[in-house]
């Protein structure tokens, strides 16, 4: 496999009007094959919380769950950047306390963190965490940890006035130091306007085809994940079916004594058999 990907990659993908990759995980295995099939970064995104630990939003999740599934992640990864999502609540009240929980990302083997909004304390905290050398993707657009600010999964940018509101709010995060920036559920033209006006790359969330890069989460992709799908994610297989097709055969075999098979078992050595025989006979005997 080539060489690890850095934020001089992204930067250089961005420079030559080369599209990447983002791509989510959260496990070890996953992690590993999505490596080697090529995606450019790999994101232990917060959507874990709902499609890993199935809690209802993404607001669920902690420091410590991420920290866990970070560390899972980055042991799979040769390849790829890993950038882990910053829970909420993690970089919220302090800028020690965001240093801190930054630092334990890196630590679980992130090499960058993503961090959602663009609000002043935001921006403020981006730029220290950058300045101590923890690269930091920025999100904006739709920002699922706002969820209850927003009022729902709305699309942001609709209108004329409100793209420009997020092209301030990615031109605040890029004076900030961000290496790149996601834009969820954003309008196409408004990203391709947002894009254009910028000089790191931008990760289209349901933005369109116009952005540096794209990002799915890999449940959807997958098939996996069934109780929500929205209407950018593209699914590529069955996992969903292939799960439940592989646990009903099994449950079947088991229950039918298919399972387990001469090849998937343990023999006792001719001798130690006989021995074994001979103590059940002597026992046997004993009793009569
Ligand atoms: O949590 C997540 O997986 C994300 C991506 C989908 C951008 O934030």
């Amino acid at each position: 496999m080539s060489k690890k990907i850095t934020v001089n990659t992204i930067q250089k993908y961005k420079n030559n009007k080369e599209k990447f990759s983002v791509l989510t995980a959260y496990d070890y295995s996953t992690a590993k094959y999505i490596d080697e099939a090529g995606i450019d970064i790999i994101l232990i995104g917060d959507s874990l919380a709902m499609v890993a630990l199935g809690y209802e939003n993404t607001n669920a999740i902690g420091i410590e769950e991420m920290e866990i599934f970070t560390k899972a992640v980055a042991r799979g990864v040769n390849h790829a950047m890993v950038i882990t999502d910053m829970p909420f609540l993690s970089y919220h009240k302090t800028e020690s306390e965001a240093v801190e929980n930054a630092g334990k990302m890196i630590k679980a083997g992130a090499n960058g963190v993503k961090i959602e909004g663009a609000t002043d304390y935001i921006i403020k905290v981006i730029k220290h965490l950058t300045e101590i050398g923890i690269p930091v993707m920025g999100h904006v657009g739709f920002t699922p940890q706002f969820l209850n600010a927003i009022g729902g999964y709305n699309i942001q940018g609709k209108s004329y006035e409100a793209t420009l509101d997020i092209l301030e709010q990615a031109k605040k995060l890029e004076q900030a130091g961000v290496f790149s920036i996601v834009l969820e559920m954003v309008p196409e033209e408004s990203a391709q306007y947002i894009t254009e006006h910028l000089t790191v790359p931008t990760i289209s969330c349901g933005a369109g085809k116009y952005c540096s890069a794209q990002v799915l989460v890999s449940d959807d992709v997958f098939g996996k994940y069934s109780e929500f799908k929205p209407k950018f994610a593209r699914q590529y297989g069955d996992m969903k079916s292939l799960i439940f097709n592989c646990a009903k055969q099994y449950n079947e075999d088991v229950k039918n004594g298919k399972f387990p098979s001469e090849q998937e078992v343990f023999r006792l050595k001719e001798e130690e058999l006989k021995q074994l025989k001979l103590h059940k006979d002597n026992q046997t005997n004993s009793l009569r």
